[in-house]
């Protein structure tokens, strides 16, 4: 599908005032996307698990107006965050809003109100950016499907997905579950730039439910914006290498998942957030974003594995947190160690149970 595909052209009977709610769950990335293009297309496929515990929960307000808005005006909406009214979330909806006019004309016919919450702590250095584009992209989709009921659930999906990216890009990864690649890459046909589609095939049942405990090392604000970040992949020194990096693991990856290679997994998943910290620390300007922290839990980790030979291994997002990885069948061991071991590296003892998920539900 191409970017015309996504442009409304019903026409638009103004909807009584009502309200749609979505939740959209975070995801995590294995296959890292870092580097874009303008309108938010990655430099290289990603590939990610969508989350459970971790999500936003969000109701979209809607009233028709008697005049629609004007070209270029403000967007009439205001937003409310954990019931408190969110002066500063306004400007990044306001530009979402604005780059997807061109998709969903009928925005202009009202005026809206957002009620928005996550259910892991706002300051966690979790980034809610994911799951809170994909649940206000749902949610404009519901008003879109009110407009024109004959839509089908795949174009629904796919569109909202498109949408979701257009506020940021990992957003169109939180959609569906459970394992999601966005990008276009050669082994998964029907993938593009433009939105997330689900793992074509099945996996292997190693990773049907696969757990992810977050160890929340530093809980501050992002020191380095992802929009900062994906800029400095503009001219870096390594960046060609790192986006054809990205499409090999990606192909090793699709294997892996297939067949159930754990060791092959680990080496993949670890090798990626590493690759994703060694860019930030040889751009230009250079930041190290892991804690001392973050590094003991990584070689306890190690220590761990070698030990006992457990299935075990970590990830990182463009912070000091450390999303811990396992299968299933280890939980119980694995748990106890987490707690024993590793929890006592978290601020304040913070961690987040969670897990593989299905993707965003209504209610
Ligand atoms: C390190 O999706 O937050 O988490 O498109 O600018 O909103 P924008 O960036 P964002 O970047 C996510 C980067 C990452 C890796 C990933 O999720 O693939």
């Amino acid at each position: 599908m191409t970017t015309t595909d996504f442009i409304y052209s019903g026409n638009s009977p103004k909807l009584k005032k009502g309200n749609v709610s979505w939740k959209s769950p975070s995801n995590i990335a294995l296959v890292k996307y870092w580097g874009k293009t303008e309108p938010q297309l990655p430099k290289n496929p990603s590939l990610s698990f969508t989350l459970s515990a971790c999500a936003t929960h969000t109701t979209l307000e809607f009233e028709p107006l008697e005049t629609p808005t004007k070209n270029g005006a403000d967007f009439p909406f205001t937003i409310f965050f954990e019931g408190k009214e969110k002066e500063d979330f306004k400007p990044k909806i306001a530009s979402f809003f604005n780059r997807i006019v061109t998709y969903v004309p009928f925005i202009t016919d009202y005026s809206f109100v957002i009620k928005t919450r996550n259910t892991f702590p706002h300051s966690s250095g979790i980034a809610s950016s994911a799951s809170g584009m994909s649940a206000l992209a749902l949610s404009i989709m519901s008003l879109e499907k009110k407009l024109n009921p004959s839509i089908t659930a795949a174009y629904f999906y796919k569109k909202a997905s498109f949408l979701a990216r257009l506020g940021s890009g990992s957003a169109a990864r939180s959609v569906k579950g459970s394992i999601v690649v966005w990008g276009k890459h050669t082994a998964v046909p029907e993938s593009s730039d433009l939105y997330g589609v689900s793992f074509p095939t099945k996996t292997h049942a190693i990773f049907t439910h696969f757990h992810d405990t977050i160890l929340l090392v530093d809980k501050g604000q992002k020191q380095v914006s992802s929009t900062l970040g994906h800029q400095l992949m503009q001219g870096h020194p390594f960046a060609t290498k790192r986006f054809e990096q990205a499409h090999k693991n990606l192909s090793a990856l699709l294997q892996v998942l297939q067949k159930g290679d754990i060791k092959k997994f680990i080496e993949i998943v670890e090798s990626e957030a590493l690759t994703l910290h060694a860019m930030m620390l040889t751009s230009n300007p250079y930041f190290v974003l892991m804690q001392p922290n973050t590094l003991a839990i990584i070689h306890k980790i190690w220590q761990f594995r070698a030990e006992t030979q457990a299935n075990i291994c970590f990830t990182l997002d463009a912070g000091a947190n450390v999303h811990v990885l396992y299968p299933e069948a280890e939980k119980k061991v694995i748990n106890t160690f987490i707690v024993k071991e590793l929890v006592p590296f978290c601020q304040d003892n913070q961690y987040i149970n969670d897990r593989m998920g299905r993707g965003s539900v209504s209610f």
